[in-house]
């Protein structure tokens, strides 16, 4: 099964497709996890994407699909993806449409966590990583566990207001392509975490 974790940036898509992962076996394509992969090594793509993604805008269109192309490539044919930030534009959305057919494969489900975008801020800016082993927390919803902890650069509220507002100019548009298909969910995304993830185990199952 192929599937697509949609909403604005704090909806859970990481969280909830972390979960999928472990519960199902599926692979998270994050684009947002390979960009900053790429920002670390210094690669090329790193190094134009690092400006862009530090002021909460969007990277360009071919990068990013270029980057779940490869992914898809390394990937065995029989597991399922979660395409988690990706697509997040209409040039994109068309891009994983051939990227899958000629791949063999077919989206079969758009999840799109329903939020209030109040909330996410504060989800957002208290959010961190353990420096040691990656896993995430935050500073009211769950607390740290290690040592030492890191948070993302574009992890400030000024960022995150362009980001929400990226979010709604260019990928919010992008649902109808997907409602037409009669293939969109709708889960609750302000629910408690282990709520969400029965939601959308409940949608997978009858998928
Ligand atoms: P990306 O890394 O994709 O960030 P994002 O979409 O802004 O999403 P986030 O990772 O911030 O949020 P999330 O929905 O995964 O929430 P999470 O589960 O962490 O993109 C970063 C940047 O890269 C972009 O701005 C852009 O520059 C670039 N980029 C990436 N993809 C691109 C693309 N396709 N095209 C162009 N540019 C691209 O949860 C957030 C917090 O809330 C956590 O602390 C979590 O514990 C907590 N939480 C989660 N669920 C709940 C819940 N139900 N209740 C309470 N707390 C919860």
């Amino acid at each position: 099964m192929n599937i697509i974790l949609l909403g604005p940036p704090g909806a859970g898509k990481g969280t909830q497709a972390q979960r999928l992962v472990e519960r199902r076996g599926m692979k998270q394509l994050s684009t947002g996890d390979m960009l900053r992969a790429a920002v670390r090594a210094g690669t090329p793509v790193g190094l134009k994407a690092k400006a862009v993604m530090d002021a909460g805008e969007l990277v360009f269109d071919e990068i990013v699909s270029a980057l779940i192309g490869d992914e898809l490539d390394a990937m065995p044919a029989s597991q399922g993806a979660i395409f988690d930030g990706y697509p997040r534009t209409a040039a994109q959305a068309q891009a994983l449409d051939a990227i899958l057919e000629s791949r063999g494969r077919k989206l079969d489900r758009v999840i799109e966590l329903d939020v209030g975008e109040d909330a996410l801020v504060e989800r957002i800016t208290g959010r961190f990583t353990c420096a040691t082993c990656g896993k995430g927390y935050h500073d009211k919803f769950e607390r740290r566990g290690g040592q030492e902890f890191k948070r993302r650069p574009d992890d400030n509220e000024q960022t995150v207001r362009t980001r929400m507002a990226e979010y709604r100019a260019k990928t919010a548009p992008i649902l109808p392509i997907y409602e037409a298909r009669g293939i969109v969910a709708r889960v609750d995304g302000m629910a408690e975490m282990d709520a969400v993830t029965s939601e959308i185990e409940q949608v997978l199952s009858a998928t």
